[in-house]
């Protein structure tokens, strides 16, 4: 069955399309892939799905239900959660804090403490409770705002370039976590970095300049002749 479903999605801003007429689905277990050039429109594609921005026109289906006006908070209690572009934590506060901050969304549905200390132990941070978010490294950000979201045991994450601005043993440490991942939920991964692609996805849609160009198995995406024409030749050029 599909988990994800959604049609004919449109948004634009000002006079730009940022999304015209996309479709696209997930199935459960699947880890799906998104990659296209910067502007494309896969962050909108995501805040759309999250709920975080409301699309011109267009379907949105989860796990049987029509999301379509639905806001974060009501995704997330449904199992639908994601993480940014650019990091978002609670700088001031420790990461304790900003775990506690994330499982309140919960009102109490969730992880009892074993599961969680599995998953902070898991994630390598249970010796950065005490610290300040915004004192950790980028790459304990990220998995600390990955802990949060896993906290609402979800269904699927959206994760939008999850080694963005991490250094290259950071990446590797990184897919590493994220095919441990794959047993606990269904991802939909957006990436600029094919490596990412080629070790995690199950498969690929791509976004060019709004539109829905590819969609398959990562072998055949990545050397699809649009795709490498238009966004891989130019990305490795
Ligand atoms: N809130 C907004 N207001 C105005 N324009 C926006 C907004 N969000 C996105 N856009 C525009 O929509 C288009 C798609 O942007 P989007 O952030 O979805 O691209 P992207 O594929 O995620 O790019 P990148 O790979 O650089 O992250 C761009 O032209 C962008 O400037
Ligand atoms: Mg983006």
């Amino acid at each position: 069955m599909k988990l994800l479903d959604v049609n004919g999605l449109s948004k634009s801003f000002g006079g730009v399309a940022a999304l015209r007429l996309v479709e696209g689905y997930s199935v459960a277990g699947e880890t799906l892939g998104m990659i296209g050039p910067n502007g494309s429109g896969k962050t909108t594609f995501v805040n759309i799905v999250s709920g975080h921005v409301r699309q011109d026109m267009g379907s949105l289906t989860f796990d049987g239900i029509d999301i379509k006006g639905k806001n974060p908070h009501q995704l997330a209690a449904i199992g639908l959660c994601r993480t940014y572009q650019a990091v978002r934590v609670f700088s001031s506060l420790s990461t304790q804090q900003n775990i506690d901050n994330a499982r309140l969304l919960l009102n109490d549905r969730g992880l009892d403490q074993a599961e969680l200390s599995e998953l902070l132990e898991w994630l390598k941070l249970d010796h950065v409770l005490s610290k300040s978010a915004g004192s950790l490294t980028l790459f304990e950000q990220r998995r600390l705002e990955l802990l949060m979201r896993l906290v609402l045991k979800p269904k699927l994450i959206m994760l939008d370039e999850p080694v963005g601005g991490l250094a290259v043993t950071e990446v590797i440490e990184m897919i590493h976590l994220l095919k441990q991942l794959k047993a606990r939920c269904s991802i939909f991964v957006i990436e600029h970095t094919m490596r990412v692609i080629k070790e995690l996805a199950d498969r690929v849609m791509v976004l060019i300049a709004g539109e829905k160009v590819a969609d398959g198995p990562p072998f055949e995406i990545l050397k699809n002749k649009r795709v490498v024409d238009e966004y891989l030749g130019a990305q490795h050029a």
